[in-house]
């Protein structure tokens, strides 16, 4: 068995093997792997005895599921209207030009993904970001900046 194989495996019994199960199972894998291909789709279809279109469907419904491989490092800046008037678009701007990537792209190294997503539920203290699972708000481009060196250059212990 390949390491994808044990990992499914691994999950579904952690998990069950009930189709109500394969929302956790996706999200482990992608929590390991960093993005579902279509290999590890039809390795999930197979594993829990689904129809892969179903696995390729509700992989495809969630945003937080991606099928591309993504950065060490996710970081999905919120879209949504508060974020977008609150200044979302120059803290956009401000992680392309520190990182030298485009909306949609990673950097050559394989260390940061830049994305979009939905209301992060932090529109009070917007505008607001993701990196991995962790939160950001209130952001600025200065802060963004301050934030970044820090996943760039980490702090040692
Ligand atoms: S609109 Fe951005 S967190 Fe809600």
């Amino acid at each position: 068995m390949n390491p994808v194989q044990d990992l499914i495996k691994s999950l579904a019994e952690t998990h069950g093997r009930k189709r109500e199960n394969l929302l956790p199972i996706l999200q482990g894998v992608v929590e390991k792997e960093k993005y579902l291909s279509e290999y590890a789709m039809i390795e999930i279809a197979r594993e829990l005895e689904l129809p892969s279109a179903e696995v390729y469907g509700t992989a495809t419904f969630y945003s937080f599921l991606e099928h591309r491989k993504m950065g060490v490092y996710t970081i999905r800046v919120c879209k949504t209207i508060t974020c977008s008037m609150k200044g979302k678009n120059q803290i956009l701007e401000a992680i392309e030009e520190m990182l030298k990537i485009s909306l949609g792209e990673s950097t050559p190294d394989g260390k940061f993904s830049l994305l979009q997503t939905n209301c992060l539920g932090w529109c009070h203290k917007a505008p607001a970001m993701l990196i991995n699972n962790d939160v950001y708000t209130e952001l600025t481009p200065e802060k963004v900046r301050e934030i970044l060196k820090q996943y760039i250059q980490p702090t040692q212990n």
